[in-house]
């Protein structure tokens, strides 16, 4: 019996030494210390034996089961420790290696210019919202006051997905959605952009089925028209870096504000290239429609179960890519969407160039 324990120490202690895996350990814990193992098998003879063999047999066998569950707690650790190891020194960045010209990533212009806007609004004390760009009819449309027979629920304007749902879902057709995902789950007052993607059946070299586009939304008491102006007139300005941006509000329609207002940016001539700035109606000028706004309906801001009685805002929406074309000179919108290399290289920006507003945002 003697000799038979310290055979079965040695090959189990052995065997632990042996395994390389945890599942190769497991298997070996199971073949001592499981139901059906060889030290608890050796346990269940203790009843058996005489008081005398008992007392000898006892503590040698406990010993043993002792050190065996050791032995194995320690490999355990072991393992775990050098599967740690492995991967700390496999998923090892050396953050002090220089950039070189090696590096060949660069800064898409629409990622950019969401950068800047954000960074400008951020200055205004606006938060970035987002909401799902699959969306449902009621907060793509319906809670946006977009009656069932607008045009813009059309099936050739809106993608639709197929299948049966409790309502309509939608690819986003517009980000006014966020306007009511965030009075729906914010207390006002609210002062938020949203970025993001939206989708509409449509293409052309101006327009792209999806294409990016921001919105703005401001909800608190005694909002007017005038905060709306002075709102854009800062954002405009920040964005294009020009101190003479003149701005001139056409009266408009959306479903979702009223009164509603078309912003056109006045723009001049210069080198066969639209420059924004200076008055659209100098001469050689002109005006250069790039926003939709106005104050949020009262049915909208009803539908988010807020009292327009106390509560009022402004909102707005603007095309990212139009923006990007606009600032930085692409006459064609489908290469933004073509991966094309030669495309990035060119308009693309260093992933260092942070946008800053003392830096300047287009860096
Ligand atoms: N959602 C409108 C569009 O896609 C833009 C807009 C947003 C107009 C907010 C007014 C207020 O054209």
């Amino acid at each position: 019996m003697t000799t038979d324990l310290d055979t079965l120490r040695g090959e189990l202690l052995a065997a632990i030494d042996a395994a390389t895996a945890l599942d190769a350990l497991e298997a070996v814990r199971v073949q001592a210390l499981g139901k059906q193992g060889a030290i608890t098998g050796l346990l269940k003879t203790l009843g058996k034996l005489t008081p005398e063999e008992r007392q000898e047999q006892g503590p040698r066998i406990h010993s043993l089961r002792e050190a065996v569950t050791e032995a194995l707690a320690t490999r355990k650790a072991a393992m775990e420790q050098a599967a740690l190891d492995a991967r700390l020194a496999s998923e090892t960045v050396d953050m002090t290696l220089p950039v070189d010209g090696v590096a060949p990533g660069s800064v898409h212009p629409v990622s950019q210019v969401m950068d800047e806007l954000a960074e400008i609004f951020a200055d205004l004390g606006f938060a970035v919202a987002t909401g799902p760009e699959v969306e449902d009819d009621w907060h793509n449309f319906t809670a946006l006051n977009i009656p069932e027979t607008h045009p813009a629920r059309a099936m050739h304007d809106t993608f639709y997905l197929a299948g049966e749902h409790e309502q309509p879902m939608v690819l986003r057709t517009h980000t006014s959605p966020v306007q009511i995902r965030t009075m729906t789950s914010q207390k006002p007052p609210i002062r938020i952009i949203a970025p993001g993607r939206v989708y509409r059946s449509d293409s052309d070299a101006t327009h792209t089925p999806m294409f990016h586009q921001i919105e703005g939304l401001v909800i608190d008491k005694g909002i007017t028209l005038g905060h709306l102006k002075w709102t854009l007139e800062t954002f405009l300005k920040a964005f294009f870096e020009r101190d003479d941006i003149v701005l001139r509000l056409r009266p408009s329609y959306f479903p979702f504000t009223e009164p509603s207002a078309e912003v056109d940016v006045g723009f001049t001539w210069k080198d066969g290239k639209r420059v924004i700035g200076g008055s659209g109606d100098a001469p050689g000028g002109g005006w250069m429609e790039v926003l939709g706004s106005g104050m949020v309906h009262r049915r909208v801001i009803e539908a988010c179960g807020l009292d327009p009685n106390e509560w009022q805002g402004f909102a707005f929406g603007t095309g990212v890519d139009r923006l990007a074309m606009l600032k930085y000179g692409m006459d064609d919108l489908r290469p933004f969407f073509d991966g094309d290399l030669r495309w990035l290289k060119h308009y693309g920006f260093s992933a260092l160039d942070v946008p800053t507003l003392s830096g300047g945002v287009g860096a």
